[in-house]
């Protein structure tokens, strides 16, 4: 779509970093705010897969996983255009005349592949009625954390971080865009008993990539053979992700992502959290943690 088709719109363009407003106190993008009836009220189709995550949790990972299953392991086919063009950013808003996660979404015929970053809460009930299929992946909060921060850097799409310290405790108040990551992962890991969600996790998919990608093709139903197996494997390592313009982001103009600032493929570990707590963040964090996690079966790892 996109900026680069749009090039000469883009001269001289200066963005700025965009206001936030609330849904259901959920901070969202004023622009997702002012547009949130159509989003709500977006119509799925029965074959429409979603893809969930709260923000920097490995989604892109996920969705270049998805897409190699759709498209049998072939990867010209997957570098048809870049993630964002394949897979529908479904509350997405961005400067005209890019169009919406929406409109891109109504362009394409089912079934389609449809990312966000929504809290179970606000999906569109669409989604339910229609009985979708959707794979949540979620991540340690601590590396969410460290990866959101560098990610508000460099995306002038969301606002600044700031300085750490500020940001370590807007993120455990919640006071960032797409809102709580506790109340995120917990909401969804409960949809999971009473709708079809895959619940991944980051630091699996980093221990045993082959076992959690037959996981996904199992819940797709997809039979793939072991060949087939190794080329998505291949072709979804952290390094080849980095290397392929369809899945680093580099398609996005740098007035949008600054990937200087930080490179979207950015470390793609586990435990980076321990470059950047000091001991006694990490001793305020885990006060925080119990309190907010106290009777969930729901368990992190943070380090491998
Ligand atoms: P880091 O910033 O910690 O490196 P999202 O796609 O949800 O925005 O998440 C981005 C995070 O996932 C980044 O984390 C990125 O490096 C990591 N990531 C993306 N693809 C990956 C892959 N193939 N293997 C491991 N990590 C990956």
């Amino acid at each position: 779509m996109a900026f680069e088709r749009n090039a000469q719109h883009f001269i001289g363009y200066v963005m700025e970093r965009p206001l936030m407003g609330h849904i259901r106190g959920v901070p969202l993008d004023q622009r997702i705010c002012d547009t949130w009836s159509d989003i709500s009220s977006f119509q799925a189709h029965p074959e429409d897969l979603v893809v969930a995550a709260y923000p920097k949790a490995g989604i892109t990972w996920v969705q270049e996983i998805v897409d190699m299953i759709y498209m049998d392991g072939n990867a010209d086919r997957c570098r048809r255009a870049p993630t964002y063009d394949r897979h529908p950013f479904l509350e997405a808003v961005a400067p005209k005349p890019v169009p919406s996660g929406l409109q891109l979404a109504e362009s394409m015929k089912p079934p389609r592949i449809l990312k966000t970053h929504l809290p179970v809460n606000l999906l569109p009930p669409s989604f339910w009625k229609q009985d979708c299929k959707v794979i949540y992946v979620a991540r340690n909060p601590k590396d969410s954390m460290v990866s959101y921060f560098h990610f508000q850097k460099m995306n002038k799409g969301l606002p600044d971080s700031g300085d750490w310290e500020l940001y370590f405790s807007e993120f455990l108040s919640g006071n960032v865009p797409w809102g709580s990551w506790f109340d995120h992962v917990l909401g969804w890991w409960n949809a999971k008993d009473h709708h079809e969600v895959l619940y991944l996790f980051y630091e699996d998919i980093i221990e045993n990539p082959k076992h959690e990608i037959r996981k996904i093709m199992n819940f797709l139903r997809k039979n793939i053979s072991e060949e087939i197996l190794e080329k998505i494997y291949q072709h979804t390592t952290f390094q080849a992700m980095k290397d392929n313009p369809m899945a680093n982001y580099s398609t996005i103009p740098s007035f949008v992502m600054d990937q200087s600032i930080s490179p979207f493929m950015r470390k793609g570990i586990v435990g980076d959290w321990k470059n950047h707590f000091t001991v006694s963040q990490n001793e305020i964090f885990e006060e925080e943690y119990k309190r907010q996690m106290e009777g969930s079966d729901l368990i992190f790892l943070t380090e491998l």
